[in-house]
């Protein structure tokens, strides 16, 4: 375990930033990481996939890269089995590994940038799916006194993007490792999400299998979202706003067309994508940087754009929304 200095963080952060931290280190071991919060550094990033951050100014903290790996499978029952991963593996490649497995519940969240332990912060969701469903616990490391914690799927108090990590405990644990419940035999298949129903019948397919909606997610997502090894960006950066149903009905009357969704009596959730369209900002671009062309939600770099730049752009969308629609749109992804 090497603590390097002011090394340049660019190789990881998805957005491909360019700014520097004024230290970092990487742990493959949980005795490692004990020992690097027992130097008591003043400051710390935790970072993981780096696929959900906007970094906007050097780092002037420790920045702990968490690299623990390993997959295994801890139990099983007929149909199921429990499969434990290390914070440290990436979200895709457990996909794949559970899809070459034959274990169902994830092939959804196929693609999905970013590291496994950091997946439960946000609670990251796709095309009708959300790692709530098939999670079962994590294990996370208190910062404050090195101690090892199980968090319950309650503990957690998962919502949309949201978890007990991003409000009450936020930067006060590290999640060490995650327990899924995944199916081994008789999948249950979620494809009542539009797109997914018409990409298996565009590719001809009757009986999907955990395999086919995956291979139907991933190119439902590469035509839309773009590579973050070609071109940087977050994915989603904005969240979808969820407005009033009186407020709806204002503004219905003056958007007919507004695509929504009912999320309870008095909610409804709105596609900021389709606010972020409307208000004239998708595929803009402006010199480095811009809004991509196939989906308006995704902010991207076309290289050496600074995230002073994104972060610039991502307030002139906030105060147009705002003044076309009177809604506020919330950031999905951490400003830093
Ligand atoms: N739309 C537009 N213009 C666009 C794109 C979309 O008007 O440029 C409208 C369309 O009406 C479309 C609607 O917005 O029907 C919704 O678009 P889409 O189905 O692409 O989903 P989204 O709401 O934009 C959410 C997640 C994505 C996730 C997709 C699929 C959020 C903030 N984003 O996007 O998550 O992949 O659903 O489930 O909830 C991410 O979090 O990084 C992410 C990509």
């Amino acid at each position: 375990m090497i603590i390097k200095n002011n090394i340049t963080l660019k190789p990881f952060n998805t957005f491909g930033i360019d700014v520097n931290a004024s230290e970092f280190v990487s742990v493959d071991s949980i005795q490692d990481l004990k020992d690097v919060l027992n130097t008591n550094p003043s400051d710390l990033l935790i970072l993981g996939g780096g696929s959900n951050m906007l970094l906007t100014k050097d780092v002037n903290a420790l920045v702990l890269q968490i690299n623990l790996k390993g997959i295994s499978v801890i139990s099983s029952t007929e149909n199921s089995v429990q499969v434990k991963v290390s914070a440290g593996e990436n979200w895709h490649e457990l996909v794949c590994w559970c899809l070459k497995e034959n274990f169902g519940g994830l092939e959804n969240l196929s693609l999905i940038p970013g590291n496994v332990g950091t997946a439960p912060i946000q609670n990251i969701g796709a095309y009708g799916v959300e790692l709530k469903d098939s999670f079962i616990s994590c294990e996370a490391l208190d910062i404050q006194t090195k101690e090892l914690r199980v968090f319950t799927k309650e503990d957690c108090k998962f919502g949309y993007r949201n978890s007990i990590f991003k409000q009450e405990l936020k930067g006060q644990y590290i999640i060490t490792s995650v327990v899924f419940e995944l199916s081994s035999h008789q999948h249950v298949l979620k494809t009542n999400y539009g797109a997914i129903e018409a990409e298996l019948e565009n590719i001809g397919i009757e009986t999907p299998t955990i395999q086919d909606i995956s291979k139907a997610v991933i190119s439902i997502r590469n035509s839309k979202l773009p590579d973050p090894k070609l071109i940087g960006n977050s994915g989603s950066f904005f969240k979808n706003p969820v407005i009033s149903s009186s407020k709806f009905k204002i503004l219905k009357s003056q958007f007919p067309l507004i695509p929504h969704y009912t999320v309870s009596e008095d909610s409804i959730k709105i596609p900021a994508a389709w606010l972020i369209d409307t208000a004239g900002f998708k595929g803009k671009t402006f010199g480095n940087y811009g809004v991509h062309a196939k989906q308006a939600l995704v902010l991207v770099n076309y290289g050496g754009a600074s995230g002073k730049d994104i972060l610039k752009l991502s307030i002139q969308i906030q105060k147009a929304v705002k003044f076309i629609f009177d809604i506020d749109l919330e950031t999905e992804v951490n400003i830093l």
